[in-house]
């Protein structure tokens, strides 16, 4: 019998490392057959996909290494691979510090993993490249298989922007989009499996501007509308686009195009003008909330969470006011926030900075208790409405109950059968809690066909 070759994967950070941690899996597995383990220490090989947005990223990761190398002190078969962001930035140093590491690659050379893997095996000689070979990347993967009926698709990769607290356009390159043509295709491919949302990837994604079959530019919003076009598609989100290119032709898709949801992620950072300029966000505090009200008149109920940083070098009392004041002023649905971190290279860190981490601790407290409670009553005003949920599967909790997802991302648990899950059902919300919602089924997908 042929003993499967097992992959151990470890992944650290944003949505981008999930989503290449599972083309990773997809390609090892057709590639070299390698089936995915959670059980560490009956790995062949193992990998870890960093990330170094936040934290102390270097010294976690000579930790994990550390720990691995007790794993391949006992079987010294076991490759281990590092990818991601920290071994972007510290490249061959990783080989110095840590000898048992075999394979370094980079956000953008994962797809030349076989390859690597077959150059280690034939002559045991450490391997690294993490270079920005353009969009290559995605030419190289396997098809897409659906993994439920909500899907990644990555559409550009790296970021410009160069905001100056950022470590990403260091470590993932500059702003690549991928073609028009084949974003569709994949798309095609996976409404055919049963997809029926996508969530298109991208560091900046209404920066994208990709190429037509014919050579022609496609916009963000152009390629939102031909997305929205793909039969099966019912639902868009995107993760994550910027204020500075969140063009009007953006805000007119959201008028006529009612698969984009109702939910929108626009990192703003801070409230403050003066600390915006620092950070090199390129906008202001009124041009941000213009682009809300603009969205607001075309989508009255549509709901805003946001990315804050606090404590960024020099940030005084006033300018956390008007963050607060912002938070306030918009009525933030949840928000991904945290505490500056100087990134080694980054012109932020080496910024001055008087505000004690205590002080800095207890802003991102205050700021965190506020968004949490909008959110709280946000969703409080959901009970008795009528909701839209794509049914994901079966509850986590209570095996007896389904689970899904509303247009603003709630999770709503209910009663249901399995017939339904990867489809759509109206749902009345009858009861809210912190981090779900309970919901009694109204009507099926084919009883919304009956009435639509
Ligand atoms: N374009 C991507 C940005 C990735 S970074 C996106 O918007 O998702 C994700 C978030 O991490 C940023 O919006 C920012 O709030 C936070 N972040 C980035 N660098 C940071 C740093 N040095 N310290 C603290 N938070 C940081
Ligand atoms: Fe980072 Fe700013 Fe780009 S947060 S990813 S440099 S938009």
């Amino acid at each position: 019998m042929l003993i499967k070759k097992k992959l151990y994967i470890k992944t650290w950070g944003c949505q981008m490392n999930t989503y290449d941690s599972s083309k990773i899996i997809d390609l090892l597995n057709s590639t070299h057959g390698y089936q995915i383990t959670e059980i560490v220490e009956e790995a062949d090989i193992l990998l870890l996909n960093t990330c170094s947005i936040r934290e102390k990223a270097q010294e976690k990761l000579f930790h994990q290494l550390g720990r691995w190398k007790k794993l391949k002190d006992i079987n010294h078969n076991i490759i281990i691979a590092v990818g991601g962001c920290v071994a972007s930035q510290e490249g061959n140093s990783i080989f110095k510090r840590a000898p048992s590491v075999d394979i370094i690659f980079g956000p953008q050379t994962l797809h030349r993993l076989p390859e690597m893997i077959n150059k280690f095996k034939s002559n045991g000689n450490p391997i690294i490249d993490i270079t920005f070979p353009e969009i290559e990347k995605f030419d190289y993967l396997p098809d897409p298989v659906a993994k439920g009926p909500s899907a990644y698709i990555s559409i550009m990769e790296g970021c410009n922007k160069y905001c100056s607290f950022c470590i990403v356009p260091y470590t993932r390159g500059e702003e690549i989009s991928r073609p028009c043509d084949e974003i569709l295709f994949e798309i095609v491919q996976l409404a055919e499996q049963g997809v029926r949302e996508v969530n298109l990837l991208g560091q900046n994604v209404n920066a994208y501007c990709g190429k037509t079959f014919d050579g022609a530019n496609c916009s963000f919003a152009e390629l939102l509308r031909l997305v929205a076009a793909i039969d099966g598609i019912n639902r868009i989100r995107f993760t994550t686009s910027h204020p500075i290119d969140f063009t009007d032709d953006i805000i007119d898709v959201y008028a006529d195009t009612p698969e984009l949801v109702n939910f929108l992620h626009l990192p703003v950072q801070s409230g403050s003008d003066r600390i915006l300029n620092m950070m090199k966000r390129s906008y202001t505090i009124l041009e941000y909330k213009n682009i809300i009200r603009k969205l607001r008149k075309v989508r009255p109920g549509i709901l805003i969470s946001s990315d804050f940083i606090v404590g960024f070098p020099g940030e005084t009392e006033s300018d956390f006011h008007h963050t607060m004041q912002l938070i306030y002023d918009i009525n933030f649905d949840m928000s991904f926030s945290f505490i500056y971190s100087p990134r080694p290279g980054t012109p932020a860190a080496y910024l001055s900075d008087n505000v004690s981490y205590y002080e800095k601790k207890q802003r991102l407290y205050i700021l965190q208790k506020r968004i949490n409670q909008q959110a709280i009553n946000h969703s409080a005003a959901m009970l008795g409405s009528i909701q839209r949920i794509l049914v994901e599967g079966i509850s986590h909790k209570n095996i007896m109950e389904l689970a899904g997802r509303t247009e603003n991302n709630r999770l709503v648990v209910f009663e249901g059968t399995h017939n339904m899950i990867g489809k759509f059902v109206d749902i009345e919300i009858i009861n809210v809690y912190a981090n779900s919602l309970r919901g009694k089924i109204l009507r099926t997908e084919d009883e919304m066909q009956l009435i639509n």
